[in-house]
């Protein structure tokens, strides 16, 4: 390619660190549209013949099938996908297959491709994240009413329902989506025609490139137009964060899915036998998804410390930054997916998630609050008596809900009967009516809300 300068090839490992077609071959789709887009504006501009032009642009359109058909042959010596491409067009059409790179560099080429890659990845991404909503959403209804113990420290809080569990996750994944949207609409530039650093003296039209794109517009500096890679690290971020979700509700599953928990049954299909125990049901697909939030995050650390200290404009170093993306990509997709098989599928032992909520003292909350608004003592003094109430259920072994009125009112004479309206953990939820609260017409509301937003 640089035959003109140089009278050598480069050393054999030169040529492989230098390659990246083994890698950014993935590219070929925005790698042909982004040229097909700067071929037709040379052409409307008159910079490149319109009789060349067809021939360059059904040179593409072959190369295209052939890559379709066959994939992209990988021959280090080419270099990037840019270089296969052209080089390839060369065989099929011989000198005029020059004329494309005219008024471009492989520098704002790149950033194009990669570009338009990524924003093809964010909205992938925002279609499984949908998918993942509707299940929760759906899983969310059924178990609108469903009680379960609430946590704090993973100790026994307050009860709540399944459903706004489940809605809680629901809100984690809205807060992902906007993440992406947001980092999409800023992304939204077109750098190509910023050539290799300082624009072009051709008379190019970089706003039909950018339309003929869908970019909003073309950027507007053509240094940091080729050095910029924000969007890629707007992605990782946006894809680290959620990962991190997805990798706490995965958490939570593998520990509902434990025997002394029991809160889950697997569904065969997501989860694995062992080779020995035959006893064994493992939750590996949540297990997994909870580690690839480990190797997603590193994706965003390598291409941080790859982009760190980067002088203006283009540096090689910026070659390494499409692996860690492809490759927390395939990993978030992949996740998000599992999920949402997971959550559509797997089997809510509700029985045994009210078991358990009734027998954690879990209303000891509400008695205290009852001993504020029924007997008016000060919350401190409430919380203290309730404690001992608690106390004396642990020595009875009986649930708050079933302690005889006697022994309650020897812990506090103003106690009376009316309390054991408030110590079942129906009427707990049912009382938590704030807002966002666990009561479950509260969660049929922020259902509602969902569904609306989603279309639903
Ligand atoms: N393969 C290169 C990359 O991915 C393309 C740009 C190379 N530009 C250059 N001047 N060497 O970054």
């Amino acid at each position: 390619m640089w035959g003109g300068r140089f009278a050598e090839g480069p050393a054999a490992v030169m040529r492989e660190i230098n390659a990246s077609i083994p890698f950014d071959k993935r590219l070929w789709q925005q790698d042909i549209r982004a040229s097909k887009a700067h071929l037709a504006m040379l052409a409307q501009q008159g910079i490149v013949g319109t009789e060349d032009a067809a021939q360059i642009s059904a040179g593409l359109d072959k190369i295209a099938a052939e890559y379709e058909a066959n994939g992209v042959p990988v021959d280090l010596s080419l270099e990037d996908i840019h270089m296969a491409t052209e080089a390839r067009l060369a065989e099929l059409i011989g000198p005029a297959a020059g004329r494309l790179h005219t008024a471009r560099s492989r520098n704002d080429q790149v950033a194009t491709d990669f570009r338009l890659w990524v924003r093809d990845a964010m909205d992938a991404v925002a279609a499984g994240l949908v998918e993942l909503q509707k299940a929760l959403i759906l899983r969310a209804e059924a178990h609108a009413d469903a009680v379960m113990p609430g946590f704090t420290h993973l100790q026994s809080a307050q009860p709540v329902t399944l459903g706004h569990h489940l809605m809680a996750w629901y809100e984690m994944i809205r807060r992902d989506r906007a993440r992406f949207a947001d980092a999409r609409a800023r992304m939204n530039e077109c750098p190509l025609g910023a050539a290799a650093l300082a624009g072009t003296g051709f008379p190019i039209d970089r706003h039909a490139t950018a339309k003929a794109l869908d970019f909003d517009k073309p950027t507007d500096n053509s240094l940091d137009s080729v050095s910029d890679r924000d969007f890629a690290l707007d992605y990782l971020m946006a894809a680290s964060q959620c990962a991190l979700h997805l990798s706490r509700m995965s958490e939570e599953i593998v520990i509902w899915a434990s025997q002394p928990f029991g809160f889950v049954a697997l569904p065969d299909q997501w989860s694995t036998g062992s080779s020995i125990m035959p006893q064994k049901r493992n939750p590996d697909a949540v297990e997994l998804i909870r580690g690839h939030a480990g190797r997603i995050t590193g994706c965003l650390n390598a291409l941080m410390m790859t982009m760190k200290g980067l002088p203006l404009a283009y540096s090689k170093d910026m070659q390494d930054d499409k692996p860690p993306v492809f490759e927390a990509h395939d990993l978030l997709a992949l996740s998000i997916a599992a999920m949402t098989g997971m959550v559509e599928s797997v089997t809510f032992r509700t029985d045994r998630m009210r078991a358990l909520a009734e027998s954690g003292f879990a209303t000891a909350t509400d008695l205290a609050d009852w001993l504020v608004r029924e007997a008016g003592l000060p919350f401190r003094e409430a919380h203290h008596v309730t404690g001992r109430a608690v106390k004396r259920a642990e020595e009875l072994q009986s649930a708050l809900a079933d302690i005889p009125l006697a022994e309650l009112q020897a812990i506090h004479p103003s106690i009376n009967d009316s309390v054991y309206s408030v110590l079942t953990v129906d009427a707990s939820v049912a009382s938590r009516m704030s807002h966002g609260g666990t009561a479950p017409a509260q969660v049929r509301a922020r259902i509602a809300d969902a569904k609306a937003l989603l279309g639903l």
